[in-house]
């Protein structure tokens, strides 16, 4: 295979979780421009960024879905969507993910359970049923999950947040060690701070937003676009030999 081709996604299918907005619809987006065709998940109707990627001359099918309180069963209903609609799923993207932010001392078991379990415990679940799909079919297939800078450090009045972001690093490679050999391919992207909602509230304070921009070594924030190769490169044939690997896409932020 050229090197230019093993870049391209033609004939793939891709399951992004939290398509609707921000980061997820970059990424589903990106995907169908190197083309692939794409499942949208997400618990509010994810319209806009099917009729982008149907632009592109790609298909996109939106599921609106929960994704709260997964399990087993509900996990595996989700791939076999994806089965009915395009006959399978080559990739899955693990980006649906909140954040909730009260000091330590304060910070609610309902807060703790609610991030934990999306940002966590449904992202096991998800690449659990992907991975079934996978070896039942006897093909490769790309798991990518959505990791942070807090996935390497502590941040303030996050911790639910940070918990389960270390805990991506982790869980990638834990399945990418017992699924390796299957041809599955686990890794991670962390993202640095991004023009999101997420963000929203810092960007909007003079102070924070200075502060932020002096210590990303970029001097910018990143813009949606940035993260479209990242995402292509490891749901792609060039990245087959990476396992287990977080690919930290910051604007340096995490190499000062
Ligand atoms: N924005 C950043 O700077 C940044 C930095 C590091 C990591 N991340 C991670 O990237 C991912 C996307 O972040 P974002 O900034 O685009 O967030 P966002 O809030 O803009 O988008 C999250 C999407 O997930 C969906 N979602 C949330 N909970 C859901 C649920 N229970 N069921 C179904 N869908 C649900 C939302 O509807 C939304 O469309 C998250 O995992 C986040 O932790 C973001």
């Amino acid at each position: 295979m050229k090197t230019l081709e093993s870049f391209q996604l033609a004939g793939k299918v891709a399951l992004v979780t939290g398509a609707f907005r921000g980061i997820g619809q970059a990424i589903a987006i990106g995907l169908a421009e190197a083309g692939a065709d794409v499942l949208l998940i997400d618990r509010i109707d994810c319209f806009e960024t099917v009729q982008q990627i149907e632009s592109l001359g790609k298909r996109a099918i939106a599921v609106r879905q929960d994704l709260a309180e997964m399990d087993n069963e509900k996990a595996r209903k989700i791939i076999n969507q994806a089965v009915d609609h395009f006959g399978g799923i080559d990739i899955l993207v693990n980006n649906a993910g909140i954040i909730r932010r009260s000091p330590a001392l304060e910070f609610s078991a309902e807060d703790w359970k609610a991030v934990l379990d999306i940002n966590l415990n449904t992202v096991f679940y998800l690449s659990q049923a992907a991975a079934r799909h996978f070896v039942d079919k006897h093909k490769p297939g790309k798991i990518i999950n959505l990791a942070s800078v807090l996935s390497f450090q502590g941040g303030l009045q996050v911790p639910a947040y940070t918990a389960s972001k270390s805990g991506i690093l982790g869980l990638t490679k834990a399945l990418s060690n017992e699924w390796a050999s299957q041809g599955i391919n686990v890794n991670a992207i962390a993202p640095g701070y991004f023009k999101t909602e997420v963000t929203a509230g810092i960007r909007a304070d003079p102070q924070r937003s200075a502060a932020m921009l002096e210590r990303i070594p970029a001097g910018k924030w990143g813009e949606l676009e940035d993260l479209k190769g990242p995402v292509v490169f490891l749901a792609s044939a060039g990245a087959d030999y990476l396992h287990g690997t977080v690919l930290s896409v910051d604007g340096g932020w995490l190499a000062r």
